[in-house]
């Protein structure tokens, strides 16, 4: 079995996984009901919960199923992205397992996590991967969508300011909801209607023509509105359904307007291609599935729309089960399982907070 270990923020996490992908253990310690009286992620708080938590968590995970360190033949860890303090308490616990106990670590990129998660399954070894698909991993940190092929993941565009679930989470705040404001945007959409006159925040559009996101225009008009229409939290119920809907519709709008061009760019006409062509005539190189993930792939609303997108194009689209939405370290141990690379040296891995 592989063990993973994620701590890269708010929650401490450990799992063991079988080759195939199958999760045998997936144990989570969130902290968020401690971040929540500061409304965000307590970075000296997250820290110190991770070293409490995280070598009782590696103990329940083996006993939970009768494992023993005999039947770890790798560990993989959180290296980065992701709060320094935090990062180094999952780096630092792994290298002395694996030096202890001569155990090979691997390192992992948190996004490198998100972006398989999709193809984990509640029971059972994973689904098996395409040979291409594209993944978008919409997080608290994070808004990129990846070209992923057996050689690696390759970044196609990213947030030139604040992520997703970063926008929902500080809206939220501002108009008196509770930490993590994306699930409560969420309920109070629910009841809402959308309403773009009322509310206008349009998908915003680089001169250049990038098809990068950009979320920092959408949360400022957001708190503007809010602000002049008197939107609070325990307030006008009515307004604030109909503001979060609104809200919450433009946020993804954005997605599937970069989804969409970004989809079309690299649906080659099969004529004009020299490859073979899949049996559905499409080029054989071509992605052939779109996964979603991270925290905000959670949102139900955004599930749907996602599922309705791949029925229009007839593309075969994978959500992550919610468990494996949020951080967690199933997810980074089934990374692990994807390289094929060497494992590191245990002494050379390193927490970094930012990774190119
Ligand atoms: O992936 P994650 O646990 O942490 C990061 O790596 O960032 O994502 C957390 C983010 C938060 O911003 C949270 O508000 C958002 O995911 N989130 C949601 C939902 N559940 C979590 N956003 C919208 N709707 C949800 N149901
Ligand atoms: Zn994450």
């Amino acid at each position: 079995m592989i063990l993973g270990i994620e701590t890269s923020c708010d929650e401490t996490s450990v799992a063991l996984l079988d080759h195939d992908g199958s999760v045998r253990v997936n144990l989570i310690a969130s902290q968020v009901e401690r971040h929540r009286p500061f409304g965000g992620v307590v970075p000296e708080i997250a820290s110190r919960e991770h070293l409490q938590h995280l070598f009782p968590l590696v103990g329940r995970a083996l006993a939970d199923v009768h494992a023993s360190w005999s039947d770890v033949d790798r560990i993989a860890v959180t290296a980065g992205p992701g709060l320094i303090g935090a990062l180094l308490v999952g780096v630092a616990g792994a290298q002395g397992l694996s030096y202890a106990l001569g155990i090979p670590l691997v390192a992992v990129n948190h996004l490198e996590g998100h972006l398989y998660s999709p193809y984990l399954q509640r029971e059972g070894p994973a689904i098996a991967l395409p040979d291409r698909f594209l993944s978008m991993v919409v997080s608290g940190g994070h808004s990129q969508i990846y070209d992923v092929t057996g050689s690696g993941a390759v970044m196609l565009n990213r947030t030139r300011d604040d992520a997703i679930g970063e926008t929902f989470d500080k809206v939220a705040k501002f108009i008196g909801l509770p930490y993590p404001g994306g699930p409560q945007i969420e309920k109070h959409a629910s009841g809402g209607t959308i309403d773009r006159r009322r509310f206008p925040l349009p998908v915003p559009q680089f001169k250049d023509g990038s098809l990068d996101f950009s979320y920092s225009g959408i949360k400022a008009g957001a708190i503007r509105i809010a602000r002049e229409l008197g939107v609070r939290a325990g307030g006008d119920s009515k307004l604030l359904g109909d503001f979060c809907a609104t809200f919450q519709d433009a946020l993804f709008a954005q997605l599937f307007d970069r989804l969409d061009a970004i989809w079309a760019a690299l649906r080659v006409p099969a004529s004009t291609h020299s490859g073979a062509g899949a049996p559905d005539g499409r080029p054989a190189d071509m992605p052939s599935e779109v996964a979603i993930a991270g925290g905000v792939a959670a949102n139900g609303t955004l599930r749907e729309k996602v599922l309705a997108w791949g029925r229009e194009r007839g593309v075969t689209v994978r959500l992550p089960e919610k468990r494996y939405c949020t951080d967690n370290a199933a997810m980074i141990a089934f990374a692990a399982l994807q390289r094929t690379a060497e494992a590191s040296d245990p002494l050379r891995v390193s927490a970094r907070s930012r990774i190119a």
